[in-house]
């Protein structure tokens, strides 16, 4: 038995107990519609007790919260990682892309490096988790999404928390989940810049559980520049999956309007296509962490230091 398994022995496979009594516990908490997740904020820099909790209880929901500001009172990249501080989530992901701090700007470019990848266009970007392409020191468990500026139309997320996703795969069928923990199962082919190798393959699991209980998902819905393990139980796991990304009722919409940010624990989501204009052009600051979303241990939310102004 795994480290893992003994903190978590619902992602086990043969305890249909504890898998039945978890499941059914994510199912009756999980938000009927987008807008339970969602928490009115004052100031997102500084957070009140009551605010945060609120953000964390939807977070321990269903992965996700999104918080609603009217107040611009800072600079808009001090927010996600302010909002993100308050919510224990300290580690950036420095990202190859990113910006010197670790926030990385998405916005349509026409030139650059970054325009060649299609976050940094107004594409459609298919179902995936952050950093699928990262090892497993560098494994991303939240992330924030934070609105500057909205597109003129588009531009809409479409969310699924992760465990969601592993419920209805194991409900059609727990051989699709054995496939998809199988350690390689995918692999994101290295990437090379100007000759150079910038990143090298990178093989892994879709689902794995972490040390603490937590399960994790790596995962792209892309069909370039990606190499699924060549057998048929991992073609018809694929597949299920697909479809349940098309179809899953639990399935959430949001379109950030400015000043609105989405905080998760990775979880499932993908981007609309978007037309901008001269007055809405559309600009989302991305933050990855280390850790995820969760009170701090040994004591209750309340008794997280302020951060300075
Ligand atoms: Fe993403």
């Amino acid at each position: 038995m795994t480290v893992a398994s003994i903190a978590a022995p619902h992602f086990d496979l043969t305890d249909r107990a504890a898998y039945q009594a978890w499941r059914d516990r994510r199912l009756t908490a999980y938000p009927r519609s987008i807008d339970e997740l969602i928490v009115e904020v004052a100031d997102p820099l500084h957070l009140t007790v009551t605010e945060r909790e609120a953000l964390i209880a939807r977070c321990k929901r269903a992965n996700m919260a999104i918080y609603a500001s009217g107040c611009r009172a800072a600079s808009d990249a001090d927010i996600p990682r302010h909002v993100g501080e308050q919510l224990g989530l300290r580690t950036l992901d420095v990202n190859y892309l990113a910006d010197d701090d670790g926030i990385t700007p998405l916005a349509a470019t026409d030139s650059g490096t970054r325009s060649g990848y299609i976050p940094y266009t107004n594409r459609a970007l298919r179902w995936h988790t952050d950093g699928y392409y990262n090892p497993p020191e560098r494994r991303i468990r939240a992330m924030i999404l934070h609105c500057v500026q909205r597109a003129e139309e588009g531009g809409e997320n479409r969310l699924l928390d992760h465990e969601l996703a592993y419920i209805a795969l194991r409900d059609s069928d727990p051989r699709h989940i054995a496939a998809l923990m199988q350690p390689d199962v995918m692999t994101i082919p290295a990437r090379s810049e100007e000759g150079e190798i910038a990143r090298g393959d990178q093989t892994g699991p879709v689902f794995s559980v972490t040390e603490d209980g937590r399960l994790h998902m790596r995962y792209t819905a892309r069909t370039r520049s990606i190499a699924w393990k060549d057998e048929p139980a991992v073609h018809a796991a694929t597949q299920a999956l697909l479809r349940i990304l098309d179809t899953d009722p639990h399935i959430l919409r949001a379109r950030l309007e400015p000043d609105m940010g989405i905080v998760c624990n990775n979880v499932l989501h993908d981007r609309s296509a978007f037309t901008d204009s001269s007055s809405h052009r559309r600009l989302v600051l991305r933050a990855r962490y280390y850790e995820a979303v969760r009170p701090p241990r040994g004591g209750p939310v309340s008794l997280l230091p302020p951060l300075p102004a």
